[in-house]
Formats: structure tokens, C-alpha cells, sequence
């Protein structure tokens, strides 16, 4: 039987190495903020921006919220972000996605500034993640590489096999993976709904990351012994015996792949929390970024300073 890879418990540790890192900002007048904007009532975007607010008060990170109507204007979005771009206290910028029709995702995300980008979608950003430089990276995908990492699974030399191309989770995760970087250097392959053999690429790998939003897609044939799974998935199916009238699932058949699989990480208590926990750190980074610029002497007055000495 597989080992349980418990994000639940992974991402509790990073929480408590994040607030002790806010209290130490604390003492320098430094308050984290992250403004976590909400456009219309999609019902899983309301759990998940009610769960990150929770997380961001949990750990003395301040949270800004904005709970904008379906019908929202395209131009009332984009002010609202110019103007949190100017906000000194906000250091993250969330959007949750998706957004209603009307209002165009490339210009929302073009539209915060890198500097604030927690969710790592700029295009800047994206880019510097590709070239290898410092920059915010996608939170579910690093939070997947944290799991794996902080379980004992170093995909260092292992064929790593991602199932979807989003660009919140399939194309960020292969960028990460296949760095020239300590906790990367995988093999990776790419799969997606056009691929063709899928089943005999699947067994292939060492590891396996499923993030396609198919429910329990991954079964126990597609995958050979010993690998280790992590599930994106975060699926609702029908179940009349839950209060809710639903339950979640994984991208992945768990009872039966967990037979053959070394390790495996549950939906849900698998990468959830981790993607919260990475939001979060991003956050914390951001507002560690913007008080190093402030305390940096801009050369202006680094000429004051040398004039004043002479
Ligand atoms: N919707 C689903 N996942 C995400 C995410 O990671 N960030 C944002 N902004 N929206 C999402």
C-alpha cells in the first residue's frame, strides 16, 4: 500500500516557518498585505478565496477584500487594480479565476504589476520563470514540487510525466521541474488531450502529476509499480449521501492506483492546502522584496549621502 503523502501536515509546517517569519516582520512595522479580489458567485471561487482569507488571518497576513458583482465592468476591474498596484500596504495581488465574459483574463493578469504578482501569471514573470530567473511562481505547481520534495521524492534524474498543459498547473510545473535547479533537473513529459499511446507514456514514469480536471481518470493499468502520484484534481461528483449533495475527487482512481503506487497524495488534504500555503509565502516574499527596495538607497540619494561626506 502507498504511503500517504499528507499536504495537510506539509503545509502546516510551511504555515508555522511562514508566521514566524511575519512576527519577525512585525517587529519592523511590516505587515504582509494581500488584496484577494472576487468577481461574481461562482461557488467553488467563493470556498477557495473564503479559505485563503482564513489562511491569511491564521498567520497575521492582512487581507484586503473585494467582492465585485457578476456584472462588473471590465474598466472598473482594471482601476481597481491600478490601484492596489499603488497601495503600499498591498504586497500581493490576487484575482481569483475564472472571471465572468465580459471581462478579458490576459488584461487582468497583464494589469497587475509583477511586483505584486503572488500568482505568478504575468507574463514577466512567466518568462523569468522560463529563463530560470528570481521570480513569483504559480503557486499550485510549486506547491506540488514542495510535496514531493519535502515527502523524500527528489525528481532530480526521474521521468517526470505531467498530465495537462494549463497554464496555472501542466506548463508552470514542466518549467519547474525541469530547471537546472537544486529540488528539479526531472526528465519531463507533457501530456495533454490530444496525445496519443497516453497509457503506455503514463507507465513510464517515476513520477506522475495529474492535472487535467477529469474525475478519477488515472487508473491503476496507466501506471507502473513504485511510482509516485500526486493529484491535482480537485473534482465535484454527485453524492446524495453528503449534506452538500457533493463530494470531491481526485483526477485519479485512488483506491486502486494506491495499491501499486510508493506514494500518493489524497484529494482532498493533497495539494489544496499546499497551493494556499504557497500563496501565502508569496506574499510574505513580496512584502520582504518591497521593505528591501524601501531600506535600498535609491542613487539619488546615494548622491546626497557621498556630497554630504566630502
Ligand atoms: N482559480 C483556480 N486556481 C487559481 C489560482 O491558483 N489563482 C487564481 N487567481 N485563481 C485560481
Amino acid at each position: 500500500m502507498a504511503k500517504l503523502i499528507d499536504g495537510t501536515k506539509i503545509a502546516a509546517e510551511i504555515r508555522a516557518e511562514i508566521a514566524l517569519e511575519v512576527k519577525a516582520l512585525a517587529k519592523r512595522k511590516i505587515v504582509p498585505g494581500l488584496a484577494v479580489v472576487l468577481v461574481g458567485e461562482d461557488p467553488a471561487s467563493q470556498v477557495y478565496v473564503r479559505m485563503k482569507k482564513r489562511a491569511c488571518a491564521d498567520l497575521g497576513i492582512v487581507s484586503f477584500d473585494y467582492d465585485l458583482a457578476k456584472t462588473c465592468s471590465e474598466r472598473r476591474l482594471l482601476n481597481l487594480i491600478d490601484k492596489l498596484n499603488a497601495d503600499p500596504k498591498v504586497h500581493g495581488i490576487l484575482v481569483q479565476l475564472p472571471l465572468p465574459k465580459q471581462i478579458s483574463e490576459a488584461k487582468v493578469l497583464n494589469t497587475i504589476s509583477p511586483e505584486k504578482d503572488v500568482d505568478g501569471f504575468h507574463p514577466i514573470n512567466v518568462g523569468k520563470l522560463l529563463n530560470g530567473e528570481e521570480s513569483f511562481v504559480p503557486c499550485t505547481p510549486r506547491g506540488c514540487q514542495e510535496l514531493l520534495l519535502r515527502s523524500g521524492y527528489d525528481p532530480a534524474g526521474k521521468h517526470v510525466v505531467i498530465l495537462g498543459r494549463s497554464k496555472t498547473v501542466g506548463k508552470p510545473m514542466a518549467a519547474i521541474l525541469m530547471q537546472k535547479a537544486p529540488g528539479a533537473n526531472a526528465t519531463v513529459t507533457v501530456c495533454h488531450s490530444r496525445t496519443k499511446n497516453l497509457a503506455k507514456i503514463t507507465r513510464e514514469a517515476d513520477i506522475l502529476i495529474a492535472a487535467i480536471g477529469s474525475p478519477e481518470f488515472v487508473k491503476s493499468r496507466m501506471v507502473k509499480e513504485g511510482v509516485v502520484v500526486i493529484d491535482v484534481g480537485t473534482n465535484r461528483v454527485e453524492d446524495k449521501t453528503k449534506k452538500s449533495g457533493y463530494r470531491l475527487v481526485g483526477d485519479v482512481d485512488f483506491k486502486n492506483v494506491s495499491k501499486k503506487a510508493r506514494a500518493i497524495s489524497p484529494v482532498p488534504g493533497g495539494v489544496g492546502p499546499m497551493t494556499i500555503t504557497m500563496l501565502l509565502r508569496n506574499t510574505l516574499e513580496s512584502a520582504k522584496r518591497h521593505a528591501a527596495r524601501k531600506r535600498r538607497p535609491t542613487k539619488k540619494r546615494q548622491r546626497l549621502v557621498v556630497k554630504a561626506s566630502r
